[in-house]
């Protein structure tokens, strides 16, 4: 691989990446009362722009007022303070040459009951994850299986919200389709036993996140980013492989294909780890059967990791070494011998200190 893949710019519509490196979303339960985080939560995502990241992903940011909130003091893009609050933000992070993108958020049944506003947890089926909630020590409680008429009101919140990120002027919006919420819980049979055109099929249970990317894309203009996060392993239950096999794997990646998103952006534990039994990594299977940009993430620390990510992949994302590690860009620019950070570590994320 050439020595300046890493640095070099990747076009994505309108927007041009200046490099191959970027900000995975971080949850930082910073945001009480309005649903707006603390100002060095803000800060912090302006300041890794500023230090040469291509492309900026926001946290989770909960879709609605009802069941979407899954953690304490999650964020909000839905009324005029919302906006107001992120508006300066994007700007600033444009201004340092990056491209932000708002990250659209249903917990689903990975959900924590007392921070619920509507007071009732949703889902594909009435199954709960089988682990405890690491923050609360308890069961998560068993969701109720979501009718059609709240699975309208789910894709209405992340057109909604979806509305409230380009008014805040992002340059797009990410469909969190990963890491074991809502849209995951309908992708994989490990939760998703509906017996209606939502579930059974790989079609099927691809059925909501197609409805929300068709939904979506008309409030987001043609020139501005819809990205779609997937994933095979879900916060909860993590040792399980939500799909069964590469063909169910890559039938899914088709059906994303074939929708009007424009990047798939897989997240994985471990990019390097070799998936479903083949001699491929989760990048690669993905890539064998979709000309669309790809994004990677997962232990990706050091320069020698990015450029082994970035054959399979167009750009990729880091979290704990952008979370930790303010001169992380720079310092992959350099070759210079970094950590791969633990999972502990990254736990100062949802503390009051402000990280550098
Ligand atoms: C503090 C923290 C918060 C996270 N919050 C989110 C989130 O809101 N949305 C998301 O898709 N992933 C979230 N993740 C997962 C990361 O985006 C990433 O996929 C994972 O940390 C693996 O990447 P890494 O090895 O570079 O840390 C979070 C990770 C951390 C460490």
């Amino acid at each position: 691989m050439g020595q300046d893949v890493i640095f070099s710019p990747f076009p994505l519509k309108s927007c041009r990446l200046r490099n191959r490196l970027g900000v995975a979303a971080m949850t930082r339960m910073s945001s009480p009362g309005e649903s707006i985080p603390r100002k060095d939560v803000l800060e912090f995502l302006v300041r890794r722009a500023a230090n040469g990241a291509a492309i900026v992903f926001t946290e989770g940011i909960v879709t609605d007022y009802e069941s979407a909130q899954g953690y304490p003091r999650q964020a909000r893009l839905l009324t005029q303070r919302q906006i107001d609050a992120w508006k300066p933000v994007v700007k600033s992070i444009q201004d340092a040459g990056s491209v932000a993108i708002a990250q659209l958020f249903h917990c689903g049944r990975v959900a924590w009951p007392e921070v619920n506003p509507a007071g009732r947890i949703i889902a594909p089926s009435a199954i709960a994850p089988k682990q405890k909630n690491p923050l609360t020590g308890k069961p998560y409680p068993v969701p109720d299986e979501m009718s059609r008429f709240d699975i309208e009101h789910v894709v209405q919140g992340f057109v909604e919200t979806a509305k409230g990120a380009m008014a805040a002027g992002f340059d797009g919006v990410e469909i969190h389709g990963a890491h074991g919420y809502l849209i995951t819980q309908f992708l994989s049979t490990y939760s998703n036993g509906r017996t209606d055109d939502y579930g059974g099929s790989v079609e099927n249970r691809f059925r909501i996140a197609r409805d929300i990317i068709r939904a979506v894309r008309p409030v987001v203009p043609g020139e501005r980013l819809i990205t779609f996060r997937i994933s095979n392993w879900g916060i909860a239950d993590m040792e399980v492989s939500l799909f069964q096999s590469r063909e169910e794997w890559q039938e899914m990646i088709r059906l994303l294909s074939a929708e009007p998103v424009d990047v798939i952006s897989v997240s994985t534990y471990e990019f390097d780890a070799k998936a479903f039994g083949t001699d491929k990594t989760m990048a690669g299977l993905t890539r064998e059967v979709t000309k669309m940009p790809l994004m990677v993430c997962g232990k990706i620390f050091d320069r020698a990791s990015c450029e082994d990510a970035l054959r399979d992949a167009d750009i990729v994302l880091s979290a704990k070494s952008m979370l930790l590690n303010p001169n992380w860009v720079e310092d992959v620019r350099q070759g210079k011998k970094l950590p791969s950070h633990k999972s502990a570590e990254a736990n100062v994320a949802y503390t009051e200190t402000p990280l550098p």
